[in-house]
């Protein structure tokens, strides 16, 4: 039973959404869109995440508020014997791997907000806009700091625990996003020429859908909502018991289209304005955005703001993933072992991200399968693990736990019937599952 909570229903909100809103909607989601068509991409994501991905996060929500035990714990509780708990485990591994190298990226936005204080990344040499991105990326020690400064921030705050640690600085963080966010659609709404890239991005082509814009959206909606690594289950678990689990989860999946909404009313509508393409892929926040605040009156400011939001966005998602972790291995000595505990995994998530670090310098050679481990890395873990943890937690939830616990838990302290708590079930139970194998089995097709 976790000894810290969340001190109100607020803090839990902003934390779990914290966790959702991050590089996957900030910054994979627009690129993407981008190269999937965008508007008929992103309205079939909206409607997964309001359909599947919420199911899905409610179904680890009252697995976690029912149990209040982390990853391991939530599983063995509810399913004694068997291995279930390998699903917590599952988790764990994943959350580490995963860190491993998204922090990277998060040492990217350090080493790009650095450089954007000077000016430099506005208006680089010649400028080259993906020559700076190489420059930064190809030196070892300047990203190897970066990456290194990431985890510590992050490590700062989860050592702290739940109440003191995770929920204070979110709730600073996220409000501030926002605001940011808000700041920065204004100011590339008010473009010339801005029109166009919010046409490409909100009016839907319905003849760009294919099979594999499903696929992608799917995968997208689970990722954007940290599903599949037990990160909600342990969130969850930190949870008063009077709490409404429906709302939590409508206001979290809100929050993320939200984010996502303002992600979109950024990067298209400046990227229109200033004729570049929007398929870009990966690179686009940091080749095309840097081009276009470079064309703009106090440009270098506006990117430095876009730059802050994504480390905040960046370091809420990564406090869920040393959690995960940690929460675990510190069960029922919370007090003694939580410092020692963040500081030994989340310098050990550094240590195995440094070959995905250096895949973009000194090991850019290294192709493992015909690719660099980065990327390797990333396909394995949001191709493979994170949808085989959502299969797995998508059968466990509607299937070992009792009906008549799983309607208790998911209907106190909310208004919603019988009715509700049906279709929710129906849905856990047979529509997740089948969806989630049709786009593995479909991907490992292609
Ligand atoms: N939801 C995060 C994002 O969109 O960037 C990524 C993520 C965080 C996925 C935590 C999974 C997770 F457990």
């Amino acid at each position: 039973m976790a000894s810290d909570q969340w001190t109100s229903r607020i803090g839990f909100i902003l934390a779990a959404a914290g966790s959702a809103i991050g590089l996957g909607t900030v910054w994979r989601l627009p690129y993407v869109a981008g190269t999937e068509g965008g508007g008929a991409f992103f309205l079939i994501f909206l409607i997964l995440l309001l359909t599947l991905g919420s199911t899905l996060l409610l179904a680890e929500f009252v697995l976690g508020r029912r149990t209040q035990e982390g990853a391991i714990r939530a599983y063995k509780n509810v399913a004694s014997n068997g291995n279930w708990h390998w699903i917590g485990i599952l988790g764990m591994v994943t959350a580490f791997l995963l860190l491993s190298f998204y922090s990277v990226v998060g040492g990217w936005i350090i080493a790009y907000l650095v450089r954007s204080f000077s000016g430099q990344v506005t208006s680089p040499p010649g400028g080259d806009y993906s020559a700076l991105f190489e420059t930064i990326t190809a030196n070892p020690w300047e990203v190897g700091i970066a990456h290194l400064a990431f985890m510590v921030m992050t490590i700062l705050v989860v050592q702290r625990g739940i109440r003191k640690g995770i929920e204070k600085a979110t709730v600073y963080m996220m409000p501030a996003l926002f605001i940011l966010f808000a700041v920065l659609v204004v100011r590339s709404l008010t473009l010339d020429g801005a029109w166009e890239g919010v046409v490409f991005f909100l009016q839907p082509d319905l003849s760009a859908v294919s099979g594999q814009t499903l696929l992608t959206a799917l995968g997208q909606a689970f990722f954007s909502l940290s599903l599949g690594v037990s990160v909600m289950v342990t969130y969850s678990s930190y949870l008063g018991k009077s709490e409404n689990l429906p709302r939590s989860a409508w206001s979290v999946v809100y929050l993320t289209i939200l984010i996502a909404f303002m992600a979109g009313l950024v990067i298209f509508p400046s990227v229109f304005a200033f004729d570049l393409e929007p398929d870009e892929g990966p690179m686009l926040i940091f080749t095309i955005l840097p081009a276009v605040f470079g064309e703009i009156t106090f440009g270098s400011i506006f990117f430095t703001l876009f730059m802050i939001l994504m480390l905040f966005a960046t370091l809420t998602s990564a406090f869920s993933l040393v959690e995960i972790v940690v929460a675990p291995l510190i069960r029922g000595k919370e007090e003694q072992k939580r410092v020692k505990m963040t500081w030994t995994v989340g310098l050990l998530i550094f240590v195995l991200g440094i070959p995905s670090n250096l895949s973009f310098g000194l090991l850019s050679d290294w192709h493992i399968f015909g690719d660099i481990f980065f990327n390797q890395l990333d396909f394995l873990v949001s191709n493979i693990l994170l949808p085989i943890g959502a299969l797995l937690i998508s059968l466990f939830v509607p299937w070992k736990m009792s009906k008549t616990d799983l309607q208790e838990e998911l209907l106190r302290g909310s208004n919603r019937g019988n009715s509700f708590f049906s279709m929710w079930l129906f849905t856990i139970r047979y529509i997740v599952p089948i969806a989630i194998v049709v786009v593995f089995i479909s991907m490992l097709a292609g």
